[in-house]
């Protein structure tokens, strides 16, 4: 395992889409394992491949990492080639990107999806997310279309904040 530095814009490969690939590798499980280790040493609780510059469409994501928040959640989720099924209740919230320091966004996210996708065994899976989880897993799959939270935000003036902590 390794602790993978985090891209950050306005790097290319954050604005790539990747491709599903036909089956989950050991490269795959590498990929977890490294992603899984650098969200645990960053102040995040996702990730998607390609914010550590792997082009794989793979995610990663554990909100039960994130102290603030007391929600029911699957704790790790580990996805190739996930996609989104079912979405519903739609809700304007704040996100922030580990590869978009010190800004946050209002963003359209739903608070309730069913995502779809291959286990690191390569299995096929589906989950129903609520709440904070929902909006991770939305923000993880957006990425590896190469859309940042920032290309959800209406309006510069009135949705995107300045972090005050940094
Ligand atoms: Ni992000």
């Amino acid at each position: 395992m390794a602790v993978r530095e985090i891209l950050t814009l306005p790097d290319d490969r954050l604005k790539t889409p990747v491709d599903p690939v036909d089956s989950v590798t050991e490269e795959h499980r590498r990929l977890y394992r490294d992603m899984k280790e650098t969200v645990s040493e960053s102040p995040g609780v996702a990730l998607a491949a390609p914010q550590i510059g792997e082009m794989a469409p793979v995610i990663y994501v554990d909100v039960s990492q994130d102290r603030r928040r007391d929600e029911p959640n699957h704790g790790e989720i580990f996805l190739v080639n996930p996609t989104l099924e079912l979405r519903d209740a739609p809700e304007t919230i704040r996100e922030g990107c580990l590869s978009v320091p010190r800004f946050t966004g209002n963003v359209r996210r739903y608070q309730s999806v069913t995502v779809s996708g291959l286990t690191e065994e390569g299995e096929r899976t589906s989950l129903t997310a609520e709440g904070w989880e929902a909006v991770a897993l939305q923000h993880e799959i957006d990425h590896l279309d190469g859309t940042l939270f920032l290309d959800r935000i209406e309006s510069l003036r009135g949705d995107l904040f300045r972090r005050s902590n940094e």
